[in-house]
């Protein structure tokens, strides 16, 4: 296959920062998708419905490319987030969930959940006005071993949250784990997991071999091959549960390259590209449209895009450096040349 047409895809987990790194990085991902559900890790975080709407508003502000992009926007889930804030969340269609970052689990979750036990009735409300929570699902109690910390977090605290609250949406973010894929293909409640385009096509090798690679350290961190395996299939099966998200997650160049480099990678300047090739890897490009394209407007209620984009294998070739902000910011594969290339459809 040398070409394919796709319904304009979505990304459901995306950073874009604010001000001049917002200003630098937002166009990439509204060239390519259609609708890009937010994080809310700002610093001070968006935990209200009218920060996250200025906040759209400053993302839309800047931005003057052909087709329409919808930003959605999820809040920061805290512990002292009211109820009533839930009920907002409801009511406003830009506004489309809560993220649960368990506290120090990743960059900027100093704000997160330190008691999930306490987070009951919150989860109630959230069922009961059947708003989405987006899951970080990794434990951070310092004695677990980094590389267990997501199949942990699901035996420990989503599996039984699922069971106390069987009508609540999630969605557990960028899994990295064969156990992962295991809790959402098990689930017979409303359970969706996203996958990252850098978690399909890197195992953890790439991050320790022949020296440390700090542009692909990311939380969760990459994985054995054999975890990476399982997301692939996951990816590639037409499982209505799995979409895509890409936690495109840029920092500065400096603050990567450093002696405590930050946890992140940046995807979002070719994401339709990086994961065509690694569906095009496991002969699965038939299976690209509905992982990018339909799942996740299905799981969330929101209508499919209309809108056709193509691909066509043409090499890219992804840059060594980017601007960002003051400084750069490497993309993912920077310097590699990818089969694929998007464009718009005729
Ligand atoms: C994200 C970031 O930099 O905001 N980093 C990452 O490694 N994915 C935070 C997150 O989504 O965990
Ligand atoms: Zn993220």
């Amino acid at each position: 296959m040398d070409h394919l047409s796709l319904s304009r895809p979505d990304d459901w987990h995306v950073h874009l920062r604010d001000g001049d790194a917002m200003a630098a990085i937002v166009g990439a991902t509204a060239r390519q998708f259609g609708r890009a559900l937010v994080m809310p890790n700002l610093q001070p975080p968006i935990t209200r419905v009218q920060e996250a709407l200025s906040y759209r508003a400053r993302i839309l502000a800047g931005l003057n490319q052909e087709h329409p992009f919808n930003p959605l926007m999820a809040l920061y889930l805290t512990e002292g987030t009211p109820k009533e804030e839930i009920a907002r969340v409801a009511e406003t269609p830009e506004v489309i969930g809560f993220k649960l970052y368990p506290q120090g689990a990743t960059t900027h979750s100093e704000a997160g959940i330190r008691s999930l036990e306490a987070l009951d009735p919150l989860l109630e409300a959230l069922a009961h006005y059947q708003v989405p929570l987006m899951v970080h699902g990794e434990v951070t109690d310092s004695d677990i071993d980094i590389f267990d910390r997501e199949a942990l977090f699901i035996e420990r605290y989503l599996e039984p949250m699922s069971q106390r609250f069987r009508s609540l949406r999630i969605v557990l973010e960028h899994i990295s784990t064969r156990e992962g894929v295991e809790f959402v293909e098990r689930a017979t409640g409303p359970i969706a997991g996203t996958l990252t385009a850098h978690h399909l096509l890197l195992n953890r090798n790439a991050m320790l071999v022949g020296g440390i690679q700090p542009h692909h350290y990311c939380l969760p961190v990459l994985k054995r091959e054999t975890h990476r395996q399982a997301l692939l299939a996951a990816a590639t099966k037409g499982h209505p549960r799995f979409f895509l998200g890409t936690d495109s997650a840029p920092h500065l160049r400096s603050h990567k390259e450093s002696s405590c480099g930050c946890a992140g990678c940046y995807t979002a300047h070719h994401a339709i590209e990086l994961y065509a090739t690694a569906f095009d890897q496991v002969g699965a490009l038939d299976q690209l449209e509905g992982f990018a394209s339909h799942h996740g407007a299905d799981f969330y209620g929101l209508p499919r895009n209309t809108e056709t984009i193509r691909l066509q294998r043409v090499p890219t070739e992804i840059p060594d450096a980017l601007p960002f902000g003051e400084e750069t910011v490497i993309p993912f594969m920077a310097g590699q040349t990818l089969p694929w290339t998007m464009t718009e459809a005729e």
